[in-house]
Parts: C-alpha cells; sequence; structure tokens
C-alpha cells in the first residue's frame, strides 16, 4: 500500500461569489517532494493556495494534510499545524529590521516561545548569507530578490513541514530567479517538502519531481516534471515554442 500523502486535494472547488475559480481538482504532495502547479495567470493558482492554507475555503472537496481532513478549520490552525506560505508579492514588513522580520516568523506559528529562536535565525542565515549581512537593514531597503529570500527565510522560521510559495520568481531579474530556486532546492534538500507555484514554467520543471498544469480551474495535466517538460502542449503553451 502506498504510504499517506502528506497534502491532498480531492474534488476541491472553490468558489468567489457565483464565480467557480477552481472546478474540482486532485492534487497531491508526498512527503520531501517539489510539487508544482503551473499556470498562466487568472488559472486559480492562487485561489488553490488559498483554499489549501483555508484563507478562502473550499466550497466543495476536501484537503487532507497528513491524511486528516483539515477542510475549513481556521487558517492559524492550518498555520499551526505546518503549512506555511510565501504569498504572492512577498509582503515583508518594510520597515522591519530583517532580524525583526525573521523573528515575526516564529510568532506566526509559535507565539511567544523564544527558546531557539538564536539556532533557527542562524539557519536562515547559513541558507542566505547576505540576510546576515544585512539583517539590521530595514526590509523594505532589500532589492527584489533579497526580499523573497527574507520572505522565504521568515517562513522556515515557523518550521514548515511544507512550504508554499506562490510565484516566487515572479518581478525577479533572470540571475535572480536562479538563485531564488537555488535556494529552494536547498530548502528541500533540508527535507522541507514544497509546493511551488509558477507561471515559469521550465524553473518549475527544474526544480520540481512532479508537476500539474492548471487552466481555467482545471488540472489538465500531471506528470513527472521531466515528461511535462518534454510534453509538446506544455512547451507550446508554457514554454514559448512553436
Ligand atoms: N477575490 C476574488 N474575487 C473574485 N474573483 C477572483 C478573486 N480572486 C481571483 N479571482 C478570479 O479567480 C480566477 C483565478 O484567479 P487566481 O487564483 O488569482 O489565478 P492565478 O493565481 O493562477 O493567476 C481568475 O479568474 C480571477 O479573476
Ligand atoms: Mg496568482
Amino acid at each position: 500500500m502506498a504510504a499517506t500523502p502528506l497534502l491532498e486535494l480531492k474534488g476541491v472547488k472553490v468558489r468567489y461569489g457565483v464565480i467557480e475559480a477552481v472546478k474540482g481538482i486532485d492534487m497531491k504532495v508526498n512527503e520531501g517532494e517539489v510539487v508544482t502547479l503551473i499556470g498562466g495567470n487568472g488559472a486559480g493558482k492562487t485561489t488553490t493556495l488559498r483554499a489549501i492554507s483555508m484563507i478562502h475555503a473550499p466550497a466543495e472537496g476536501q484537503v487532507l494534510f497528513q491524511g486528516e481532513d483539515i477542510t475549513g478549520v481556521p487558517s492559524h490552525e492550518v498555520v499551526g499545524r505546518g503549512i506555511v506560505q510565501v504569498p504572492e508579492g512577498r509582503h515583508i514588513f518594510p520597515s522591519m529590521s530583517v532580524y525583526e522580520n525573521l523573528e515575526m516568523g516564529a510568532f506566526i506559528r509559535d507565539k511567544g516561545d523564544r527558546k531557539g529562536l538564536g539556532e533557527e535565525v542562524e539557519r536562515v542565515y547559513e541558507l542566505f548569507p547576505v540576510l546576515k549581512e544585512r539583517r539590521k537593514q530595514a526590509g523594505g531597503t532589500l532589492s527584489g530578490g533579497e526580499q523573497q529570500m527574507l520572505a522565504i527565510g521568515r517562513a522556515l522560521m515557523a518550521k514548515p513541514k511544507l512550504l508554499m510559495l506562490d510565484e516566487p520568481s515572479m518581478g525577479l531579474a533572470p540571475q535572480v530567479v536562479e538563485t531564488v530556486f537555488d535556494v529552494i532546492a536547498q530548502v528541500n534538500s533540508e527535507g522541507i517538502p514544497v509546493l511551488l507555484i509558477e507561471q515559469n514554467a521550465q524553473m518549475a520543471l527544474g526544480a520540481a519531481k512532479r508537476g500539474y498544469v492548471i487552466e481555467t480551474g482545471e488540472i489538465v495535466l500531471e506528470d513527472r516534471a521531466e515528461k511535462l517538460l518534454g510534453n509538446d502542449e506544455v512547451r507550446k503553451a508554457y514554454l514559448g515554442e512553436e
């Protein structure tokens, strides 16, 4: 028998009023995996993420985490269980220092527990040495790439069992995108599973083990990432090839 997936979506539908933005999707993330959900603008990627984190709960279907049904539980409880997301557009605290931003990450999950905070911060600094250099600087003064690292670092401070990233490469220069993807690989190599949402299909499929393609709220393809990279439909629709 196959092991229970870490995360499982079963027939998840999400509505905004009468509009059905996600139309009954099935997805899985297993322990240790990087899984990517790719699709164009407006396909329903962020909506799917917000349904998993219960910021906007599914209208129908179930979300299971570690085999338990978490559909409809309050979003803070979802974080408490270890599902931590880095939202689209990063949302760091611009006037707080880098260090304070990281500190806030620990409180997202474990209110008031300062034990081990120093160790966690050091771990994040090891992953992102530039954040250590800039630890006293206000978050808002960092470059786009550095802010993305800070947002990911802050999420790691909450000790995620699943890290969800919403378009981490958005608006970043190609070289910085490379760095961010290196970081994702490094985070995963520490055993943290990642659900990676991207429009940048090339990079995302390069980083992931498996992928799902979403179009107008439906999963139209799912496969091993290397298979999707070689798929003609994917190449035409998402990799700009003729
Ligand atoms: N708060 C909202 N109210 C109404 N419609 C929304 C809202 N957020 C997103 N949508 C619609 O849902 C669909 C999916 O959006 P979204 O999940 O943000 O797509 P993606 O992240 O793939 O770009 C789009 O048609 C979008 O216009
Ligand atoms: Mg989005």
